[in-house]
């Protein structure tokens, strides 16, 4: 029988959109083992609208059969970088190697044509240092490799004498740090848009340019303080002769994956640089999140492989790499 493409549309509940996502989590478990990261059909509808993208999913099987081969989504933003698109393809573990991938692909990349865009540009992880089949396959289809980031996780809870050995302790009277659990204080909103606008551009995305992000106090309240199946702990750097937010660092549990915690964004507004804020905001949100979320037993953090610094910085703090992600990048 001919394998199929064919799109449908995801729903809480539905049998096949299960279907689709144990797909994903089947082809992750085989690169990752017991580490590997889960999602659910929740929280995959929940964020589209939040990050302001469309997402159109795909599946393949074959004519008669309810069988999920190979699964995909392509994601599209609304608000900037309008041309350029995300995307996640997983084909089961069982169907691999037998060109249904790149079936997949061909059929998204031809969508995401179709729908306006010109170039795709997304993320493969892998436990081994030199990549894996998503190495091997993007580099069959034609995508660069942009960066490469390292992933580092460390066991919970880290005592309170590391993390006191660690605490650069900044001067109260130039910086104070302040945390907020589960949503963002409304007189932060304004800061925060600032300083999301600045982590869109100031990130590295390795030599491939992307539109500064649009982001005011609406869409931050869009993202943080409307119901969501995500829990979210928030430090940041207030300071005080001004009184605005110069620095912040996001830690997300997952529906999914409640004993996860993911180091999600930090910045540190680049006049304020230098004086370890980055290092303070962030202990502070590990304190949180350990008084928060006694459940969480891992705290995941990515670094691009040449940020050393801060690489170093987390191998004393007792962290340890457990994989690499690369971002690749087509024009379609
Ligand atoms: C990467 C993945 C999607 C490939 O799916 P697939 O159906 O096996 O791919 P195809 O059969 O179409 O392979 C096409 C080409 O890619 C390359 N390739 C695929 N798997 C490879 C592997 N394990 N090692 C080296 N090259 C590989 C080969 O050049 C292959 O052509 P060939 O078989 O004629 O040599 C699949 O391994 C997978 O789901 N991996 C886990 C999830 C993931 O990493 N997804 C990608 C990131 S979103």
């Amino acid at each position: 029988m001919r394998p199929r493409v064919k799109e449908i549309e995801l729903a809480v509940g539905d049998r096949r959109s299960e279907a689709w996502l144990q797909v994903h989590h089947a082809a992750n478990r085989a690169v990752w083992g017991d580490a590997a990261q889960r999602t659910s059909i929740e929280e995959i509808v929940d964020v589209a609208d939040r990050r302001h993208e469309v997402r159109r999913t795909f599946l393949v099987s074959e004519a008669g059969s309810d069988v999920v081969l190979a699964a995909a989504q392509t994601i599209r933003r609304t608000r900037e970088n309008l041309g350029t698109a995300g995307l996640w393809l997983s084909v089961h573990p069982e169907h691999q190697r037998r060109g249904i991938g790149s079936l997949l692909l061909g059929h998204c990349e031809q969508t995401l044509r179709d729908d306006g865009c010109d170039r795709i540009h997304d993320h493969s992880g892998s436990p081994a240092e030199h990549g894996d089949a998503a190495t091997g396959f993007a580099l069959a289809n034609g995508y660069r490799q942009t960066l490469v980031d390292l992933r580092q996780d460390v066991a919970l809870p880290v005592d309170e004498a590391t993390l006191d050995a660690f605490d650069p302790r900044p001067d109260p009277t130039a910086y104070v740090i302040e945390t907020s659990v589960d949503g963002l204080p409304e007189d932060w909103l304004e800061d925060r848009a600032v300083l999301a606008r600045r982590m869109s551009t100031d990130a590295p995305s390795g030599e491939i340019d992307l539109d500064e992000e649009d982001w005011d106090a609406e869409r931050v309240r869009q993202l943080w303080n409307t119901p969501s199946p995500v829990w979210g702990v928030e430090s940041v750097a207030r300071h005080v002769p001004t009184g605005r937010l110069v620095a912040f660092t996001d830690i997300v549990v997952r529906p999914g994956q409640p004993d996860l915690a993911v180091q999600s964004d930090t910045l540190v507004l680049r006049e304020h640089r230098g004086r370890a804020l980055g290092l303070a905001v962030k202990l502070a949100n590990l304190r949180a999140l350990q008084r928060e979320r006694p459940d969480a037993t891992t705290v995941r953090t990515w670094n691009a492989d040449t940020n050393t610094h801060m690489i170093a910085i987390n191998e004393r703090m007792g962290f340890a790499v457990t994989g690499w992600t690369r971002e690749w990048a087509k024009h379609l």
